[in-house]
């Protein structure tokens, strides 16, 4: 067996293969590989071996860039999806699941990418974790409030062990970094509160009705997975890639509506300028309370205490028709169909994803109190999202949305979905995550389960 030189490892034999990739990717030095350790392609490359789940729709949107490394496993409960993505990927050898739970029993994983309905996310995630696992999942990362704590504290106590990223990708875009220079450096002056919103409107009026019986390759049993049980009917599937989910993410049982869909980049947008952990309050009004459906239309906001470089702050989402007041009537805010605005003691930032526009206040307003960045001091690009994880996997395991950022975001915004049920301003600690002035709203922070299924297995 080919041996490689050590002159740092004293017990080869714990040598795990993550590892392995790590500490060869850091450059760091030499290993002998235990007896047994796969040689050849995965090791010349220092390849991850990753799982893919849920491996059509948004999954197909991942092939390219984890191909370059070896996917070792399919999952999706679907059969035809994983003979889709065997075939396109060319993986007539990854291992087939139908179960997620039986796929990350498989021994060589390093790492999983998440591709499934959201009301798994933090299932899959949380699972994935315990078992050690580097994990990209697509957004929303959780359903709940406490499903978002729970993925938080599990990845905390594990930051320096594994990489994570939610799939808010669009956050590689330059115009976040641009956004985000201009508040931090003054442009607008002090920063007192920030707006973001979302136009998509997709109304149902309640679940649907049973309807026909499921394919035979669909697992339909394993797609309800920890829901409550609900009839099968084939208006919960699309076959056109990525945009299944707008069939099924308006149901509180399966996703949290335009919170967990655009506004999880939307926000995102708003939220990489801010620095913000978690609110201090919540309150939200919107459409009639729906028990089946999430609200087209709502306006959510959220104090947030004040950080090192700016005081309190007021952020405030608006989603299907609710939208902030322009500053100016020239600008016609609705053209933005997703977009951003801040305003500070001295002016206005409107963004949407590529691009942003200042508007200072009053017809004098010269910005001589801003002094623009050096190109030197410029926040350098992301470069491709997903890649970057792929990097931080074998390397420094840093990614620009890993799971700390990710579930303060989902959070929050999750938080606003409960002050819309309860109707009332809530009072939030974000210590302990209690609703500290209501206890109904506290009780729906949280959600029940099917029986057989739990988050941290
Ligand atoms: N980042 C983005 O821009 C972006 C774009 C579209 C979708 N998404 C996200 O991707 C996720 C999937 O969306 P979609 O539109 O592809 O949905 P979809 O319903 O079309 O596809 C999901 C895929 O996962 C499979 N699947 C569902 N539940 C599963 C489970 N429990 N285990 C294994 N496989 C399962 C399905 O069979 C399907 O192949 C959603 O969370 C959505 O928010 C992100």
């Amino acid at each position: 067996m080919k041996r490689i030189e050590t002159k740092t490892t004293k017990n080869s034999d714990q040598i795990t293969r993550r590892g392995f990739l790590k500490s060869t990717a850091a450059g760091t030095g030499f290993l002998i590989l235990p007896s047994g350790t796969r040689l050849g392609a995965q090791a010349a490359g220092n390849k991850l071996n990753i799982a893919l789940i849920g491996s059509y729709g948004r999954g197909r949107a991942h092939y390219r860039s984890i191909n370059t490394q070896n996917v070792v496993a399919l999952c999706d409960v679907d059969e035809e999806h994983i003979a889709i993505a065997a075939k396109e990927m060319d993986l007539p050898k990854a291992k087939q699941y139908v179960d997620w739970r039986k796929c990350l029993e498989q021994k060589d994983l390093d790492a999983v990418v998440i591709c499934t309905t959201d009301h798994t996310h933090s299932f899959v995630s949380n699972w994935a974790m315990n078992r050690g696992l580097h994990v990209y999942c697509e957004k929303p990362l959780a359903n709940t409030v406490k499903e978002a704590r729970i993925v938080r504290e599990k990845y905390l106590s594990l930051k320096n062990k594994i990489a994570t990223q939610v799939g808010t990708q669009r956050h590689a875009q330059e115009n976040f970094n641009r956004v985000r220079e201009l508040i931090k450096d003054g442009a607008i002056g002090d920063l007192t509160d920030v707006y973001a919103w979302g136009n998509r409107q997709i109304p149902k009026p309640g679940y649907l009705p049973a309807l026909g019986t499921p394919p035979k390759t669909l697992h339909y049993d394993l797609w309800l997975g920890p829901a409550p049980f609900h009839p099968y009917n084939p208006g919960y599937f699309d076959a056109n890639p990525g945009a299944g989910c707008l069939k099924w993410n308006m149901y509180w049982d399966f996703g949290a509506g335009q919170i967990g869909d655009m506004g999880s980049h939307t926000i995102d947008l708003a939220w990489n300028a801010i620095d913000a952990e978690l609110p201090t309050t919540a309150k939200a009004v919107g459409d009639a309370y729906n028990p089946e459906v999430t609200p087209v239309e709502m306006h959510s906001s959220f104090d947030f205490p004040a950080n090192d470089w700016r005081g309190e702050i007021r952020l405030n989402w608006y989603q299907g028709g609710a939208m902030p007041r322009s500053p100016k009537s020239y600008v016609d805010l609705n053209k933005i169909g997703h977009g951003a605005m801040f305003k500070g003691s001295k002016g206005f930032l409107i963004a949407d994803f590529g691009s942003r526009l200042i508007i200072p206040f009053g017809n004098d307003a010269d910005m001589s109190y801003y002094q623009p960045r050096a190109e030197d001091k410029m926040i350098p690009p992301l470069g491709h999202f997903q890649e970057q994880w792929i990097k931080a996997c074998k390397g420094d395991l840093k990614t620009s949305c890993d799971f700390e950022y990710g579930c303060n975001v989902i959070e929050t915004m999750l938080l606003g979905l409960v002050a819309y049920r309860a109707g009332k301003k809530l009072d939030y600690d974000g210590v302990k995550g209690q609703v500290t002035n209501n206890t109904e709203a506290d009780a729906l922070l949280t959600k029940k389960y099917r029986k057989g299924w739990t988050i941290n297995g």
